[in-house]
């Protein structure tokens, strides 16, 4: 990238040393902990690398917030909040699947994200970005796949811990694009398959249930590539993650219809 901003010099480089904290403990764990539910882990990874990245962010920019997974949100002022998963994928982490990464996004008042890293350590693949400047993979630019049809297309999803009223729709929307593509995959890391749509791996990605921090730098990773990403009827996408649909653009349309069926609108 030309010209990159000391925001993301500084983003890249504490990601690259949170992943290498993660690495230490990567195929190593001791204690598990559980969250909201019996599947929603937290390692002490999530936590070290968390506590890593907070302290370098409040050393190089005492004045901005920062809104991160395991602490919550830290209120400074209102002109920059830096939006983190410390680990996103640590079910993944926890049984020695490489598919886990460190997500850092930096969104600005009225813009929105400006700046994107998602570090996968054990791969060593780093994801980047900046508002109108695209996305890269180490230091190589990279874009979506052209595929214009929903049924020569791969997918990826992902499922919420909460097995709460909508579990069953997720499989029956599941079954819908399983049958009308080539295949639909389930990773575990939002961050990754914003990324991994971002390069090319997949043609169209669609989740809900997602928190802030799971979306905020893949999704301007997927941006800056060229993917399309929105709510699941093509308005804006809520920040908050609550719904997320990302394609290479050309097979929006196809998702946007099997996603806004009225059969689903009851659920939302
Ligand atoms: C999870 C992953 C997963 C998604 C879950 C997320 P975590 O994040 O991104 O792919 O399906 O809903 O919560 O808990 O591993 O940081
Ligand atoms: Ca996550
Ligand atoms: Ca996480």
């Amino acid at each position: 990238m030309n010209n990159p901003s000391h925001f993301l010099e500084f983003a890249i480089k504490i990601a690259k040393k949170a992943g290498s904290i993660q690495m230490k403990y990567f195929g190593n764990i001791t204690s598990l902990e559980k969250k909201s539910t019996n599947i929603d882990l937290v390692t002490k990874a999530d936590i070290k690398s968390e506590k890593y990245i907070i302290n370098q962010i409040t050393k190089e920019y005492p004045n901005h917030s920062i809104l991160a997974e395991e602490s919550g949100n830290i209120s400074n002022d209102n002109e920059y909040l830096w939006v983190i998963d410390p680990l996103d994928g640590t079910t993944n982490f926890t049984h020695n699947l490489p598919i886990f990464a460190v997500s850092i996004g930096l969104v600005k008042k009225n813009i929105g994200t400006i700046c994107a890293v998602v570090y996968n350590p054990a791969a060593d693949k780093c994801f980047y970005a900046e508002h109108k400047k695209g996305s890269f993979l180490n230091n190589k630019a990279i874009k979506c796949t052209s595929s214009n049809t929903l049924s020569d297309s791969l997918l990826a999803t992902g499922f919420t811990y909460l097995h709460d009223k909508r579990y069953d729709l997720s499989f029956e929307i599941f079954k819908e694009f399983y049958d009308g593509t080539r295949g639909i995959r389930r990773l575990g890391a939002a961050s990754l398959d914003l990324c991994f749509v971002a390069m090319g791996r997949f043609d169209g990605y669609y989740e809900y249930e997602l928190k802030a921090w799971d979306i905020c730098a893949g999704s301007l990773i997927a941006i800056e590539a060229g993917a399309k990403v929105t709510d699941w009827d093509n308005s804006k996408l809520p920040s908050d993650g609550s719904r997320i649909l990302a394609t290479n653009g050309l097979i929006h349309y196809e998702m946007v219809e099997v996603l806004t069926q009225n059969k689903y609108s009851i659920y939302f």
